[in-house]
């Protein structure tokens, strides 16, 4: 993935950057960035995204209530549109916290933007066709070193820094039996950085069940009924569930465990209330 250090200390290192200095990013970082894209456009169900890097958007006034109000100083913002299908949005989610991950190593702040964003200006910019959408964008830029009020506020209130134990998230074999680390064995770094993955509203409704006989690793999401994603028409937890299998597979692939992403038949997986999203079957 062409880093500069191990994936799982970029994830460390990644947080949610909203007071950047009002300083443009050179051109040959953001030509770095989309060459990055080109390379790495492709989720693990197979949908494709495409990304710009778009400088001195014009937000209308009414727009500064959109999420992004909350970014202070931010001159680029990166955006992508996929084509929508079911699971796009797991696609999104693992292709865009790619290449935030890509991002944070090369030094620049970054926050994924999905809640409340206005879509609009980003749309008009990218040409967006009638079959694509923009799940999420993110501001890119240099990190102020002191974060501005409105920034520690949306962090107190979201609990940014708090993340849940591990008996909440992973399960032995099934939904309720807690998984310790040492169970975990070779897999106990990728379900941490599942762990330690960014959010919307860090609800963190990742849920992993292994079947330690078989070496699956099923992953579900325990939906919030905050987020009517429907009625939104924008899937945030279906981007948490991406985010989530990229931490996991970057870190599994950088430790030399191999295996793949595979959708099981229900009788295949445990019996549970999570929704099913996929199963890491380690070989
Ligand atoms: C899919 C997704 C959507 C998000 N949307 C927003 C948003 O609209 N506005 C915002 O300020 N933060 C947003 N966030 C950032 C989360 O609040 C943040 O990741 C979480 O609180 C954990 O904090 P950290 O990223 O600093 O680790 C989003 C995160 C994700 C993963």
């Amino acid at each position: 993935m062409e880093l500069s250090k191990p994936v799982n200390e970029i994830i460390r290192q990644r947080f949610s950057c909203r007071t950047y200095k009002n300083q443009a990013i050179p051109a040959w970082i953001s030509d770095k960035i989309l060459s990055y894209t080109r390379e790495n456009s492709v989720g693990p169900f197979g949908g494709r995204s495409r990304f710009h890097v778009l400088e001195n958007l014009d937000l209308a006034p009414n727009e500064k209530i959109g999420t992004y109000g909350f970014i202070t100083g931010a001159s680029a913002f990166l955006a992508g549109a996929i084509q929508k299908d079911e699971k796009c949005f797991v696609d999104y989610g693992f292709i865009f916290e790619k290449l935030i991950l890509y991002i944070t190593d090369l030094g620049l702040g970054t926050c994924w933007l999905g809640g409340t964003l206005h879509r609009s200006e980003f749309a008009s910019k990218m040409e967006l066709k009638a079959d694509e959408i923009i799940p999420a964008v993110s501001p890119v830029g240099f990190i102020h070193e002191t974060r501005s009020l409105k920034e520690k506020t949306i962090r107190f209130f979201a609990g940014s820094a708090k993340r849940k134990a591990w008996a909440e998230l992973f399960f032995h074999n099934q939904a309720g039996t807690s998984l310790s680390e040492k169970e975990a064995g070779s897999y106990v770094i990728p379900l941490e950085m599942v762990r330690l993955a960014p959010s919307a509203s860090n609800k963190q409704p990742w849920r992993v069940i292994y079947d330690s006989q078989k070496q699956r690793f099923h992953f579900f999401l325990e939906r919030s009924k905050s987020y009517d994603w429907l009625k939104m028409k924008m899937d945030m937890q279906g981007l948490d569930a991406g985010i989530a299998l990229c931490h996991f597979e970057l870190t599994a692939r950088e430790a030399g465990l191999t295996g793949k992403w595979e959708i099981l038949s229900p009788d295949e997986i445990p019996a549970t209330s999570f929704e099913y999203i996929v199963s890491w079957i380690a070989n």
